[in-house]
């Protein structure tokens, strides 16, 4: 069913053609003059317009002009008797989608019609398709935190180059997005981005993954495979959570880096490959280094250059834009008409530590947009830790003492406990809550993190808390 308007300063053609095309199913809204029209075209969105070509006042043609300039790509009929065939064809000309000849059988009609919608159909969901791929290309990477804009600056610079890029962040900061933007700005962007997650494949297989394996190579080799150093050749290889690459393998890697050349599993022949090498971790490579789980030379190897994704808790200004990114994101494919979040919801959403940072952000922003039953997102459509009687900062009773939880449970409630209480009676400010609890203020801080008791939760509670 479509919402068709019909304009005829005839008074029969007003009445056959709505008659036929509300029989088809269709909604259909009259005028007389283009003026009416152009009327409720100000108020009513159609799918088509049918519009006689010659009227008193304004013709078809004017009238047709008067739509694209003011209403926008409404697909467009122009009906016309013999004589005006010209007319019609230059309108067809200018861009109006078809022309009715009058008198016309009602067939013709329908299927004119039923032509004109299908198209229009397809225009809109090419142009939503567009945006999608306009979004995902363009501003892939959104920040305005100047670390991200700082970020940002570094792919380019590196990215036409062929050196090795340690990327460096939290999970769900988004390591491999910026593997990819780094491989999609390089000349190297025809070629494949073929990534390898290391922490994914057992000690024994992540080496023929890597590397392919000869025929016979070992027990369920029974041919000739090629790895994925071989697969990526010209392109990028992009090695996800290095650390877990198990230490008898981080030689073969260090000489592919240094010398390009690899042998598969069970060869002799050396192959060479030209690939960039990427790699992600969210560990600390330098601890494990010194605690002798990676080789330090394969380490300056892979972090010729080095970028560090901040956590999402270090740019507080980004959750916003991040979060109405993904709430008009998930709106469209969910078919949601939601556009936004209430003020509340949003301070909310600063207020939290995201551990899990931007895929975090994302999976909240789903779930909202899913319970959302407005327009806008409400603290009662984040999830329960969100909710403001949840973080407030009054103290819970304590917990009867009982041997049903192991004791550093029992302890940390105890602990979180306390520090609510100090901070509530220091009104947040947390020097004079260190000073009642009796330990240093950045330990204090830690144990804030720790229990993710923001500290402008109890600058809230500052009012309600009597003297
Ligand atoms: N700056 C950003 N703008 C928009 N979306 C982002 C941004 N950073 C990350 N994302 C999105 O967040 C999600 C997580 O990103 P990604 O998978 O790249 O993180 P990661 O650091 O590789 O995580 P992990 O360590 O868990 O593998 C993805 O859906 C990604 O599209
Ligand atoms: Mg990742």
């Amino acid at each position: 069913m479509a919402h068709i308007l019909i304009v005829d300063d005839e008074k029969n053609y007003r009445i056959v053609l709505s008659r036929i095309l509300e029989d088809a199913g269709h909604r259909v809204s009259l005028a007389e003059n283009p003026f009416a029209a152009l009327e409720l075209l100000s108020h009513e969105g159609v799918a088509l317009i049918l519009s006689d070509l010659r009227m008193p006042h304004m013709d078809g043609m004017a009238f047709f002009q008067r739509v694209r300039e003011e209403v926008g790509d409404v697909p467009f009929i122009i009906m016309t008797a013999f004589a005006t065939v010209e007319t019609a064809l230059q309108a067809m000309k200018a861009g109006a989608f078809d022309y009715l000849m009058k008198p016309f059988q009602n067939e013709e009609i329908l299927i004119i019609v039923e032509k004109a919608l299908t198209f229009a159909r397809l225009q809109t969901e090419n142009a939503l398709l567009r945006r999608q791929l306009e979004t995902s290309i363009g501003q892939e990477i959104m920040g305005q935190a100047p670390a991200i804009r700082q970020l940002l600056q570094d792919i380019g610079r590196v990215a036409p180059t062929p050196t090795s890029v340690l990327i460096c962040g939290e999970s769900g900061t988004g390591k491999e997005l910026v593997a990819r933007a780094l491989h999609r700005s390089s000349p190297r962007k025809a070629a494949a981005l073929v990534t390898i997650n290391c922490a994914a494949f057992a000690e024994n297989l992540i080496e023929s993954e890597l590397f392919g394996h000869e025929r016979g190579a070992f027990t369920g080799a029974i041919e000739r495979k090629r790895g994925l150093v071989e697969m990526a050749d010209g392109g990028t290889l992009f090695l996800d959570e290095i650390g877990e690459l198990p230490l008898p393998l981080q030689p073969k890697l260090l000489r592919l880096l240094q010398e390009k050349r690899f042998r598969r599993v069970g060869g002799t022949a050396e192959i060479e490959t030209d690939v960039r090498v990427v790699a992600a971790t969210h560990r600390d490579l330098q601890a494990m280094i010194d605690a002798g789980q990676f080789r330090e030379d394969l380490y300056y190897r892979l972090n010729v250059v080095s970028l560090q994704i901040p956590p999402l808790r270090k740019r507080p200004e980004d959750i916003g834009l991040l979060g109405l990114f993904f709430i008009e994101d998930y709106a469209r494919k969910l078919g949601r008409p939601v556009h936004g979040f209430s003020a509340e919801a949003l301070r909310l959403l600063q207020d939290y530590s995201w551990p899990g940072n931007i895929r975090e952000l994302q999976n909240v922003i789903e779930r909202g947009v899913l319970f959302c039953s407005g327009e806008q997102l409400l603290p009662e459509d984040l999830p329960d830790i969100f909710r403001k009687d949840n973080v407030t900062a009054e103290p819970r009773p304590l917990p009867p003492l009982e041997f049903n939880k192991p004791l550093p449970e029992q302890l940390d409630e105890i602990e979180e406990n306390l520090i609510r209480r100090a901070m509530v009676q220091a009104r947040g400010v947390q020097a004079h809550a260190a000073r009642l609890l009796g330990i240093s203020r950045s330990n204090l801080q830690h144990k804030l993190h720790k229990y993710d008791l923001g500290s402008s939760k109890f600058s809230s509670a500052e009012q309600t808390v009597p003297d």
